[in-house]
């Protein structure tokens, strides 16, 4: 029987097998490390000319990064290795020894790593996101399952749109057009009817030809749909449920979270209360002319932009002092050691030279935000830069919404809708709301955003026999995954994503 590296603190002092791959390899003339991965985790694990004998040091020699093998050896306590132990090595074998992998420890072009996404997702980081990832899914369903929903599977080939007919993937269904499932939420509230609070867990489409970190083809919406709730109801359901979630990743996920690097006390702030903002408060603060606990939407990205200016010049000195350290002379270890960081600080600049680029735009964007618009991704930025924890900004304006909204009594031009926004710049990563329950105001509706009637009789068929309040809301997975992991893009949060652009591999 082999054991696994993230077990290790249970064998401290004892002999065991692992299985697996070589993440990165070096040698000195008596010793080897290897940096050991079995899906499990990553660990030191050293083969010394003493313990093993002649023949196996060159055995261990020969391997390679991605070489597979096995090996025995007793774990040993070191606070200074990952996952705090390591491996004395007493014997090895070899499974394979892999030829030249195109992915090193250099710094790739994110073109060539998307390509090559069939082994990229090996590497550490990578690693620790898709275990993140596995964590949220399994949250999801612990929280809805504890919470009384039933899970239910929506089709995926569809007749209907829900979010719109801009986006849709036409497909062709024995002689007839079907699009590929937006969401499941109208299949969600005839299953809400029959079951009381459900949930649907699915990929879903979406055709959009946009480029951006914040949109795939192919992602993964959780539904949940619950009979009898408002839109109030809604959002404490909503608040409740991404606290869960992300407190149990920080639980349960610190490996992976050290791993990425992410700063923990940042998703810690979802134990404070999640602000809820009507939109034309929220437009007011986006503005700067409403303050949020004496903090100025506007003010505080002009003090991010001078922060900004002033880091930047520190790291460009910091670059200059250990270039001149490095032209003077020092150890071969000595200057790896400032080359790497000097790599480090240059991608740190790019990312202020950005922001520096960005600030002045989101600014005025901000400032010039026009009443009735949908937030763009830096009015979110800017929105939320002022907030610690997520934020639900509500009642929307009707015309920029999904027809299935219902309207706020007495205030045609609004919706109750309700958008979750992740803070730090992570955005929207839940839209939801109340559903209009009266046949006739969805008929309108219906007509109003040009969608075949006959294709949505079942659905008005709710409101006919039986109709009552009811919400739920959509959380976009990848979405999830990005903020909780603190990475830029969407394409690391799914295996295999599917984005406007990539289809391969
Ligand atoms: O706001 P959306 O479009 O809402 C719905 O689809 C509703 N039917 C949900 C409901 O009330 N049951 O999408 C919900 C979430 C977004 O907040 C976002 O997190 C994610 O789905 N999402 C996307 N994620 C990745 N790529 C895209 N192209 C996405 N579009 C939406």
């Amino acid at each position: 029987m082999h054991q696994y590296v993230r077990q290790f603190a249970q064998w401290e002092g004892k002999e065991v097998t692992v299985k697996g791959w070589v993440a990165n390899i070096r040698d000195s003339k008596t010793n080897i490390f290897i940096v050991f991965r079995d899906g499990s985790g990553f660990a030191q694990c050293v083969v010394s000319l003493d313990t093993v004998g002649e023949t196996l040091f060159e055995l261990a020699k020969s391997l390679t990064q991605e070489s597979s093998l096995r090996l025995s050896g007793t774990v040993v306590k070191d606070e200074k290795q990952i996952g705090g132990y390591e491996m004395h090595v007493s014997d090895l074998e070899v499974y394979q020894i892999a030829t030249e992998y195109p992915i090193t420890p250099k710094d790739h072009g994110v073109k060539f790593l998307s390509d090559n996404r069939h082994l990229w997702l090996r590497s550490q980081r990578q690693w620790a996101i898709m275990r993140i990832r596995n964590e949220i899914i399994m949250s999801i369903h612990t929280y809805f399952q504890d919470h009384g929903f039933i899970q239910m599977d929506s089709p995926i080939f569809t007749g209907n749109a829900v979010e719109g007919t801009t986006d849709l993937f036409e497909t062709d269904f024995f002689g007839q057009p079907a699009f590929l499932a937006q969401s499941g939420q109208l299949y969600g509230e005839a299953m809400a009817m029959a079951q009381g609070k459900i949930y649907t867990f699915g990929p879903t489409f979406r055709a959009e030809k946009s480029d951006t970190p914040r949109h795939l083809s192919e992602f993964w919406m959780i539904e949940p749909e619950m009979a009898f709730y408002n839109n109030e109801m809604n959002m404490d359901l909503i608040e409740d449920f991404i606290r869960y979630i992300v407190t149990r990743v920080i639980d349960s996920c610190k490996l992976e979270l050290q791993a990425l690097d992410r700063d923990v006390s940042k998703l810690e702030n979802v134990k404070l209360a999640f602000a809820r903002v009507p939109y034309e408060e929220a437009i007011k603060i986006l503005r700067g002319d409403v303050e949020v606990d004496g903090k100025n939407a506007i003010k505080l990205q002009e003090t991010d932009l001078e922060k900004a200016k002033t880091d930047l010049e520190t790291k460009a000195a910091e670059i200059a002092d250990r270039e001149k350290s490095i032209a003077s002379g020092v150890s071969k270890g000595e200057r790896k050691y400032h080359e790497t960081k000097i790599l480090q600080l240059r991608k740190d600049i790019a990312d202020l030279e950005e922001q520096i680029r960005n600030i002045p735009k989101w600014i005025e964007s901000a400032k010039n935000f026009s009443d009735g618009n949908d937030f763009g991704n830096s009015d979110e930025t800017v929105l939320t830069r002022v907030f610690d924890a997520p934020v639900m900004v509500y009642n929307w304006p009707t015309k920029i919404k999904a027809f299935y909204m219902k309207e706020v009594e007495g205030d045609p031009h609004h919706v109750k809708g309700v958008d979750l926004l992740a803070p730090d710049g992570y955005g929207e990563i839940i839209g939801g709301s109340e559903r209009e329950t009266d046949l006739d105001i969805l008929m309108r509706k219906v007509e109003e955003h040009h969608l075949p009637m006959e294709s949505f009789e079942w659905y008005l068929d709710l409101r006919r026999f039986g109709s009552v309040p009811h919400a739920g809301f959509g959380l976009g997975l990848e979405r999830m995954v990005r903020w909780i992991s603190g990475i830029h893009h969407l394409r690391e949060t799914i295996p295999f994503p599917r984005r406007y652009g990539r289809l391969f591999p």
